[in-house]
């Protein structure tokens, strides 16, 4: 009878993988890089990064947590009057997460919040980013029981004060779902209006909207951990071998007012893409990009306007595990991710909260010119160089805003910035806090 010899099947499949999925593999798995304590682009990490605190009124934490987004309020004219922050956190991850495991206990319910620190071009250097608490954002109508850990949120701007439609991605205990609220800017109170199921949500993950009703979203995996006994190790197995399995898709709303089915139409826009994750629609809408966190890339779409389909353009290469991505107002895309993440197991697994794993975050912005691949140096500012790990893109640059060995913030997955105050948001899928922001040089 052959025997199972653990050792012999783990380097197999270690020499495999390296084989489909080389620099990905080298980069974010086999090779641990230096990197700093704290590395701030172009500032100083210590005076101008701020963690920020917990609410004064609730006794939820502001403590890991997987998204971050901007709430744009806007006045009668149009005209941007604030820019408010909406934080998706989960204090239980550890006993429950549908993506990486564990399953144990989906009991203690996660959190949104908002960060309304009003900042502008003028006040920025006046407000310290902790003498603004976050906000729970309290919900009216949710159905008892409905468990709720929230991942991928997006929200519709607001225009002279009337409410947005919020969506976030729920890995409730039965199955992974997206919440319809609605929010008005003048209480932190949101409305429940529906959950939002479908047989193609097999694991949603982040979700961009295209308007108040429609939205792209990712699926990370086909094969889930909810599945009895291979859930235990195909889950793995496809993000390891990055088998292009799950997909991405476009998602039309009836009005909740409507008799029918909420969905009103449900295309699949990107297929057979290895773990896709973070999705964000450009300030024009014509363009989408979706990561693939085990590529170690994020693509970038031409987007038809009518259909919603998408047109592959380009694929970049960042030397991390790619978590999230978000476009800001000039159409930078910043991406952040994990640069080792084996570690980011070992967190997983730590009840203690006493290991920390690092963060990298980058910003991904069209060259302005040609360049020699083959000789180009870039990011040479960054204490480990994105570019002393893949090559240089022909078609956008790659430069480091962020980095950290774990020790000031650990387990990067959303950067965020603001390009009318300069501010810049990190939320961390293990982090404790769970958001930090840092300010323009003081
Ligand atoms: C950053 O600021 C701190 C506190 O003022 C100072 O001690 C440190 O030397 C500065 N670091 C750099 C690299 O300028
Ligand atoms: C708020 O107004 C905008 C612009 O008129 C509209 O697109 C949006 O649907 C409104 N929000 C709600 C929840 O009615």
């Amino acid at each position: 009878m052959p025997t199972f010899r653990p050792l012999t099947f783990v380097s197999v499949l270690v020499a495999w993988l390296i084989y489909k999925n080389g620099l990905s593999v080298k980069n974010s798995i086999l090779i641990k890089s230096p990197l700093p304590e704290g590395y701030y682009y172009g500032g100083n990490f210590t005076t101008q990064c701020t963690n920020l605190p917990n609410p004064a009124d609730s006794d939820d934490l502001v403590k890991y947590c997987e998204d971050v987004t901007f709430w744009d309020l806007h006045d009668q004219s149009g005209k941007l009057s604030e820019r408010r922050v909406i934080l998706s956190c989960d204090p239980g991850r550890k006993q429950w997460n549908t993506v990486m495991g564990p399953l144990r206990d989906p009991e203690p319910l996660g959190t949104l919040f908002w960060y309304a620190p009003k900042y502008t071009k003028e006040n920025v250097r006046r407000i310290a980013p902790d003498s603004v608490k976050p906000e729970k954002i309290v919900f009216k109508g949710y159905p008892e029981g409905h468990t709720f850990h929230p991942l991928g949120v997006d929200i519709y701007p607001s225009f002279g004060g009337n409410a947005s439609n919020l969506y976030v991605v729920n890995h409730a205990k039965e199955r992974t779902v997206i919440e319809q609220f609605v929010l008005s800017p003048n209480k932190p109170v949101a409305t429940y209006i529906r959950t939002l199921s479908s047989p193609y949500f097999v694991a949603p993950n982040s979700l961009a909207l295209t308007s108040p009703d429609s939205f792209y979203v990712t699926n990370d995996h086909l094969i889930t951990r909810r599945w009895p006994i291979i859930g235990h190790f195909v889950p793995l197995l496809e993000s390891l071998l990055a088998l292009p399995l799950a997909f991405v898709l476009h998602i039309t709303l009836n009005p909740p007012s409507s008799s029918k089915d909420a969905i009103q139409s449900l295309q699949i826009v990107e297929k057979l893409m290895p773990f896709p994750n973070g999705v964000s629609v450009s300030p024009s809408g014509k363009e989408v990009a979706i990561v693939s966190t085990t590529m170690n890339s994020a693509f970038i779409y031409n987007r038809d306007l009518t259909t919603n389909l998408l047109e592959l353009k380009s694929q970049v290469q960042v030397p991390f595990s790619a978590d999230n991505i978000l476009y800001d107002d000039d159409s930078n895309l910043i991406l952040a991710g994990h640069p080792n993440f084996p570690q980011l197991t070992k967190v997983v697994a730590d009840e203690k909260d006493q290991v920390v794993a690092p963060s990298w975050v980058v910003e991904i912005s069209p060259r302005k010119e040609a360049i020699n691949v083959k000789t180009y140096q870039e990011d040479t500012l960054a204490p480990v160089s994105v570019h002393s790990k893949v090559s240089p893109s022909p078609d956008y640059a790659v430069k480091t805003l962020f980095q950290s060995d774990g020790s000031v913030f650990s387990t990067s997955c959303t950067g965020m910035r603001d390009t009318v105050s300069s501010v810049f948001y990190i939320s961390g899928l293990y982090a404790d806090p769970g958001v930090m922001v840092c300010r323009p040089q003081l």
